[in-house]
């Protein structure tokens, strides 16, 4: 049955460019789930845009010393650059600074104050003197209350993952002037969360039980059974979307309250775009809404904006949120700050051309379960032992003998022996394993099996050595294996599409293959026409110098 997806990943904050974790943790998993499902004939909406409001970005402004419209500008721009590089498919990328995202976040604030779900209250905020400024979020720093980590940001301890409120850190200090900073009472609108725990746990921890995955289940189920707090959906600030009601002036919405309705803004302005109506996107209870996210997200997804969403009254929850653990990289966690990471504008400057490789290495060692390391000598061994060594090698194979001994022209099938029959079979029953490993967001497992495909397409041609056989006159036998290697590329060319985007574009034109639906791709219907194009090498080898190289400029940026 055709279905309805909304599927989003996490809004990347605009004050920085993108890194290998980012594409391992939300974009990749997303791309490759949306293209499958799109592949599969449902109905798909795939949203994303930049974060470009809270404390992330006027400091970056401060540490450019620059205006925060400018940082989001630029990084607006280099990121949309990326994902498109990266073949991430995105129906829409939108930006949070945008008008209709103004208006759909101010409304939404509206709607719940005039429902009266939110608590006003005035409480004691953590406070700059020197700068004149409250600080919450990320403007400071300090010794996280729950694991010591001295490092912890006002709403969140990276390291540990606990939400916080500003005032609980240890030993707070101002990121803005350093100075320790002294309290000072102000107003702010709070989400008491403590009213959704009911909800939370029925629907969270009850119904929906069996289908999250584990590391999504655990951490929820810890925060909701330690007691759910007020959370403060305000801030006072001068970046922002102003508070949109009267007596709130100078304050702006939390960008945790704003940034998840980004989502809806990006859909609507791609309804919009498509002159369609939005809502059933995120109002239908028979769509399934998916947000593919990083870990430190967890809590923001399924916990304050299902309350959110809940409190409305309209709109759908989501269905689930496969969030990943965190990529590090050569042992290290990745960091902005120390400038240890592999930024992906970077990396296309020394791999031209060479996204499905860095794609292919990032899904096979994703952090799906727990945290990974990307090693630059695994990237290679990836790249040089699998795409060239086992996909390349075969499509390479399949297409040079077919071009030598057929004149390009595709063999007509003869007699099948009783190994060939059960290897068709087992050819293609690869669509359904491949998509029924996506479905259960196991993307590891799904390119892997996609690999497995092409494992065996090698070891029939090895078994069988047409090469031998053509030299012996035997050539019905040779007709009939090259027909099936063919068959085995047209089916390759299709499933690997959700995972190398660009390796099967270069299948489909090499071997005319015809786009096909997921379930319908049989031997039935033969998915590849009577000849086959002229062919070059899809991949190529990563030498050891290339790899020294890099890992020398990751050690000689690091800060
Ligand atoms: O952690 C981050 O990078 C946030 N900018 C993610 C936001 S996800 C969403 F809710 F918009
Ligand atoms: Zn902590």
């Amino acid at each position: 049955m055709k279905k309805r997806y909304t599927i989003t990943s996490a809004l990347p904050y605009a004050n920085g460019p993108i890194h290998i974790g980012h594409l391992a943790g939300a974009y990749i998993p997303a791309d490759i789930y949306s293209r499958f499902l799109r592949l599969s004939g449902h109905d798909v909406c795939f949203v994303c845009g930049s974060d470009e409001h809270g404390a992330a970005i006027p400091i970056r402004a401060k540490k450019e010393r620059t205006s925060a419209q400018n940082i989001i500008d630029k990084y607006h721009f280099i990121i949309k650059e990326s994902f498109i590089d990266f073949g991430i498919s995105f129906d829409n990328y939108s930006r949070t600074s945008s008008e209709i995202h103004h208006e759909t976040a101010s409304e939404f604030f509206k709607d719940l104050n005039d429902k009266n779900i939110f608590i006003e209250q005035e409480s004691d905020q953590l406070y700059d003197s020197t700068e004149n400024q409250f600080l919450a979020d990320r403007f400071v720093e300090g010794e996280c209350p729950k694991c010591n980590f001295d490092g912890a940001y006002g709403d969140q301890c990276e390291s540990c993952g606990s939400t916080l409120n500003a005032t609980e850190l240890i030993n707070p200090r101002s990121k803005l002037s350093g100075n320790k900073p002294t309290l000072k009472k102000t107003k702010h609108w709070f989400l008491p969360l403590n009213k959704f725990e009911s909800f939370l746990k029925k629907w969270f921890l009850v119904e929906k039980k069996d289908e999250w995955k584990t590391n999504v289940f655990g951490q929820v189920k810890s925060w909701i059974n330690e007691g759910l707090k007020p959370r403060a959906i305000t801030r006072d600030l001068d970046w922002g979307i102003p508070v949109p009601i009267k007596g709130a002036e100078g304050k702006v919405l939390y960008v945790w309250f704003d940034a998840p309705i980004g989502y809806i803004s990006s859909t609507k302005e791609w309804a919009k775009r498509k002159k369609i109506d939005w809502k059933p996107y995120w109002q239908d209870p028979k769509t399934e809404l998916v947000h593919f996210i990083g870990k430190d997200n967890i809590v923001f997804h399924c916990i304050i904006f299902p309350s959110i969403l809940k409190a409305s009254g309209k709109y759908i929850l989501p269905t689930n949120v496969p969030a990943n653990e965190f990529l590090n990289l050569e042992g290290n966690k990745i960091s902005t700050s120390k400038n240890w990471a592999i930024w992906l504008h970077e990396y296309l400057e020394d791999f031209p051309e060479m996204q499905d490789s860095l794609r292919y290495a990032l899904t096979t060692n994703a952090p799906e379960n727990k945290d990974n390391d990307f090693t630059w000598k695994d990237f290679q061994a990836r790249n040089n032992n699998e795409l060239v060594a086992i996909l390349g090698n075969f499509i390479n194979r399949v297409a040079v003998l077919t071009q030598k001994y057929y004149d390009s022209k595709v063999p007509s099938i003869g007699i099948l022996n009783d190994n060939e029959q059960s290897l068709v079979n087992e050819v293609y029953s690869f669509p359904k394993k491949i998509g029924d490993s996506i479905e259960k967001f196991k993307f590891r497992e799904a390119v892997n099996t996609m690999m497995d495909l092409a494992r065996l397409g090698n070891k029939y041609l090895a078994e069988e050595e047409p090469w031998k056989l053509i030299k012996t006159d035997d050539s019905e036998r040779v007709k009939t294996i090259m027909n099936i290697s063919l068959q085995i590329c047209g089916v390759l060319g299709l499933v690997c599409e959700p995972f190398l985007p660009n390796t099967s574009k270069k299948l489909k034109a090499i071997f005319n293959i015809k786009d096909t639906e997921w379930d319908s791709i049989s031997k039935e219907s033969p998915i590849i026409a009577k000849n086959i194009e002229k062919s070059s090498l899809i991949f190529r080898k990563i030498e050891d110098q290339e790899i020294e190289l890099q890992l020398e400029k990751l050690n000689e940026s690091k800060q």
